[in-house]
C-alpha cells in the first residue's frame, strides 16, 4: 500500500508572515491520514520546521545542486536543506528545467546527491503542449523517467511527480482518461527501472484545486498531487488534503 501524499510547492512566494498559513494547515488536519509536505522557499524551511511543532508536517526544498558543497554561489546542498528542517527536495521541476536549462542528467544528479544527504526526491517530469500534439507525451515523459532516475532510487527515498508543463499554472487539466493513462505508463517503466516500483509514489500535479481534487484522485495510479498556486493558503490547501483523505 502506498501512502497518499498532498505536497505543495510554494515557488518564489512567501515571507515570514505566510508562516501563519502553516498554522492555519496543521490546525485544519491535525491529524491527516495522509502524507503533508510543504516545499517554501528556502528561506523559509528553518521558521516553518519551527512552525509545525510535533505535527506530522513535512518540509521539503524547491531544488538542490548535484555536489555537497563547493564554490557555486547562490546554491543550495541537499545536506544544508536537511540542516534546516527538510525531509523531501523537488528535482527537476519544468520551471528549473526551463529557467535554468536543466537535463535529464542534472536532475538524476541532483536526486542523487538529495538521497546521500538523506532527503526524499520529488522528481518532476511532463511534457510540453507541443509535445502532446504531436502524439510523443507517452514517450516523452518515459525518456524523462529513465533519465532523470538515479541509481539506488528506491519506493521509500524517491516520489514521481507528472506534472505536464501546460497544465502549470493554466488552469488547463488534461482529462482523467489523459492522467490515468500517462500514470499507467509510468507504473510500467518503473517496473523496468528499479526494485520496488509499485511501492513508488506517482503525484499528479498542474492545476489542481478543490474543485478537481476529487476527480483526479480517483484515477488509478494517482498516489497524490504537487500542487503550486493552490497550497500558497491553507483555505485552498485544505479541500485538496480532505479530497485525498477521503479518496
Ligand atoms: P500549479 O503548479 O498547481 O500552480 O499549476 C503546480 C506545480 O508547478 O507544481
Amino acid at each position: 500500500m502506498r501512502r497518499k501524499l498532498a505536497a505543495g510547492n510554494w515557488k518564489m512566494h512567501g515571507l515570514t508572515d505566510a508562516l501563519a498559513e502553516v498554522k492555519a494547515l496543521t490546525d485544519a488536519h491535525p491529524d491527516p491520514d495522509v502524507d503533508l509536505l510543504l516545499c517554501p522557499p528556502a528561506t523559509l524551511i528553518a521558521q516553518m520546521a519551527w512552525a509545525r511543532g510535533t505535527h506530522a508536517l513535512q518540509i521539503g526544498g524547491q531544488d538542490c545542486h548535484a555536489e555537497q558543497a563547493g564554490a557555486h554561489t547562490g546554491d543550495i546542498a541537499a545536506a544544508m536543506l536537511k540542516d534546516a528542517g527538510a525531509s523531501h527536495v523537488i528535482v527537476g521541476h519544468s520551471e528549473r528545467r526551463a529557467d535554468h536549462a536543466e537535463t535529464d542528467a542534472d536532475v538524476a544528479a541532483k536526486a542523487a546527491a538529495a538521497h546521500a544527504a538523506g532527503l526524499i526526491a520529488v522528481i518532476c517530469i511532463g511534457e510540453t503542449l507541443d509535445q502532446r500534439e504531436a502524439g510523443h507525451a507517452l514517450a516523452v515523459v518515459t525518456a524523462q523517467l529513465q533519465g532523470s532516475l538515479p541509481e539506488g532510487a528506491t519506493a521509500a527515498n524517491t516520489v514521481i511527480a507528472y506534472e505536464p508543463v501546460w497544465a502549470i499554472g493554466t488552469g488547463r487539466v488534461p482529462t482523467l482518461d489523459q492522467i490515468g493513462e500517462v500514470h499507467g505508463t509510468l507504473r510500467a517503466a518503473l517496473r523496468d527501472l528499479m526494485r520496488e516500483a509499485s511501492g513508488v509514489r506517482l503525484l499528479y500535479g498542474g492545476s489542481v484545486k478543490g474543485a478537481n481534487a476529487a476527480e483526479i484522485f480517483s484515477v488509478p495510479d494517482v498516489d497524490g498531487a504537487l500542487v503550486g498556486g493552490a497550497s500558497l493558503t491553507a483555505a485552498d490547501f485544505s479541500p485538496i488534503v480532505t479530497a485525498l483523505e477521503n479518496a
